[in-house]
């Protein structure tokens, strides 16, 4: 029988995938994809609201939180074979996709690849840029910032780019949990990741062909990927929802749990109502109407 609970292990080709799996089995699965450099944990307050009528399923990816490194270069091309290989794993079909940051990229790579194996797509404080090449630039800088002076510097200076500046006031906790999260992750994966970030592709082109519901979310005072990189999304998706959320900037689902949270709940109950109309309907026929 499949196992659910916080901080399961699964072998994966190979690697192994730390990963949180709540709710009921039988339920709607809402995998969610964290930002760099996070981890799963960053999903708690997602995880503890929608549990009880989902299945909830946030994974590390390799190199982050408790999954292991592995010896590949890391590519977001990469990280989806990963995102597909654990699905097969643990026979998830069609999941919603709910991807922050770069777990975004992720996600709308997945969607645009493997399009028949998704339902649905959360994108939140994400973009279809590429990286300029003077974003590339920095990254580089960063990694022989972070070989030079070490993690811990670099988790304090990221931290002042990832919140809203209410949120140094407002959220202390959910900050000292993001310098843990920064802190935990090696000197390596972070280099290679940010490697894989400043070679990755732009999507925007292919957005028009995306036919999944889309609900994209940014924080209102968002400074990496800003209201107008969300609202460029939205143009391009066909039908797509936007939710700026207020009181957040970079990390919205922690910033803003309540609204997050709220909308989130709001754009999953166009897949409850399927189950509940055929369930409807197959009453009905089998009343004679
Ligand atoms: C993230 O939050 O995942 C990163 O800010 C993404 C990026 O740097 O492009």
């Amino acid at each position: 029988m499949q196992s659910t609970g916080k901080n399961l292990k699964i072998v994966v080709d190979n690697l192994t995938v730390s990963y949180d799996d709540e709710g009921p089995l039988d339920a709607q699965t809402i995998l969610f994809i964290h930002g760099f450099p996070l981890n799963k944990s960053m999903w708690e307050h997602q995880i503890e609201s929608l549990k009880e009528n989902y299945r909830v399923i946030a994974y590390d990816i390799r190199g982050h939180g408790s999954s292991d490194a592995g010896k590949e270069n890391y590519s977001i091309d990469l990280f989806v074979a990963d995102l597909l290989r654990f699905m097969d794993t643990l026979h998830i079909t069609k999941p919603i996709l709910c991807g922050l940051s770069m777990g975004g990229y992720i996600a709308l790579n997945a969607a645009i690849k493997y399009p028949e194996h998704f339902a649905g797509l959360v994108l939140s404080d994400t973009q279809c840029l590429a990286d300029s090449s003077d974003a590339k630039r920095k990254r580089m800088n960063t990694i022989e910032n972070i070989q030079e002076h070490g993690v811990e510097i670099y988790a304090e200076v990221s931290i002042k780019n990832l919140f809203s500046s209410e949120s140094f006031t407002k959220n202390k906790k959910e900050i000292s949990q993001v310098r843990d999260m920064i802190v935990g992750t090696t000197a390596q994966s972070l280099s290679y990741t940010l490697f894989a970030l400043s070679e990755r592709k732009g999507t925007c082109s292919k957005l028009q062909d995306i036919e999944i519901p889309v609900l994209i979310m940014v924080g209102k005072e968002d400074k990496i990927t800003p209201p107008v990189a969300a609202q460029l999304m939205h143009e391009k998706i066909q039908g797509s929802q936007i939710k700026v959320i207020d009181h957040a900037g970079h990390l919205a689902n922690l910033e803003n749990p309540v609204e997050f949270n709220y909308q989130l709940k709001s754009f999953l109950q166009q897949f409850d109502e399927k189950p509940l109309a055929l369930t409807l309907a197959r009453g009905l026929a089998l009343s004679g109407y």
